[in-house]
């Protein structure tokens, strides 16, 4: 059956490769990029390499919320469902590691970014046929600090990308509790692929990007709803696994939610 997926980052890396895999099958792919430029020429690339003509994109960068919004606008606007939604956009390092506003730039494009755009587009993913939610989390989590998400903080590119990983898994097992007919998984895809956020953050590379391109098209299209729902799947080890304790305790994770409810208004 077609699918229409949309999958955020996937104007590189390993959105860009599952993109792609999910293409050939003939799939209606929403692709999303920050520079419409490049945005543009992956979609003629996918395009060419696929024989798939719906291949389409939006552009928003994501340390900004306000762009979040606006593509999220765009998207209630121009889809009328969503069967899977791919949250792969991230960040590791970066040349200003605070936005705008002074909050950690991994906070705000690995954790608010995909919270604000998945809870302003749920109605169209409540409308999918058995849809499915994938967050790109790590095996890099970290203790999540209030300070962190309140902005009085700097920390470390490590300890800020870690915490903002081990915020998007327990938002996903929150999501997974909370909305019975999406099936949410996060997903630790494999560590230092070889993409350009882990050249950059390491200089080196384990494994091959296609690993993590594949988990993500499995998890997508292959794997059941009811296997994946509220699941950590940890593609180091190639199996469902345990993620960082914090996860587990609803306490913390109702504390991140409300939390994160101060600070990102999903409606305005
Ligand atoms: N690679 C690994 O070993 C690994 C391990 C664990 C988890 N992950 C996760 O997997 C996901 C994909 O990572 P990757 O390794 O494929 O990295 P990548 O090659 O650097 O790709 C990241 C994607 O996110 C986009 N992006 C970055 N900052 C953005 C912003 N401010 N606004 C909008 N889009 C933005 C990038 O856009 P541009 O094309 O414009 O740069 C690119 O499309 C991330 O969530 C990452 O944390 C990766």
């Amino acid at each position: 059956m077609k699918k229409t997926i949309l999958i955020t980052g996937s104007t590189d890396g390993i959105g860009k490769l599952a993109a792609l895999k999910m293409a050939k099958d003939g799939h209606i792919i929403y692709l999303h990029g920050r520079d419409s430029e490049k945005l543009n020429k992956v979609i003629a690339e996918l395009k060419q390499g696929t024989d798939n003509d719906d291949i389409f994109g939006f552009t928003a960068d994501f340390s900004h919320l306000n762009e979040v919004k606006r593509m999220a606008d765009e998207i209630n606007d121009k889809i009328s469902t969503i069967d899977v939604l791919i949250n792969n956009a991230g960040v590791f390092k970066s040349p200003h590691s605070l936005t705008n506003d002074g909050s950690d730039i991994r906070i705000v494009v690995n954790y608010y970014a995909p919270y604000l755009l998945t809870n302003r587009i749920l109605g169209k993913i409540k409308e999918g046929s058995q849809p499915r939610i994938i967050n790109l989390s790590s095996a890099a989590q970290s203790r999540i600090s209030y300070d962190l998400l309140d902005a009085n903080i700097q920390v470390s590119d490590q300890e800020a990308y870690a915490q903002s990983k081990l915020a998007i898994l327990m938002w996903s097992f929150y999501l997974a509790q909370k909305e019975s007919n999406i099936s949410v998984v996060a997903l630790n895809p494999g560590s230092l692929l070889n993409t350009n956020m882990v050249r950059e953050a390491y200089g080196k590379f384990w494994s091959s990007a296609d690993k993590g391109a594949d988990i993500i098209y499995d998890l997508a299209l292959i794997k059941s709803s009811e296997d994946i729902d509220g699941q950590y799947f940890d593609n180091d080890k190639g199996d469902f696994g345990l993620a960082h304790p914090d996860a587990y305790d609803m306490e913390i994770v109702n504390n991140l939610i409300a939390k994160t409810m101060e600070q990102v208004k999903v409606v305005d």
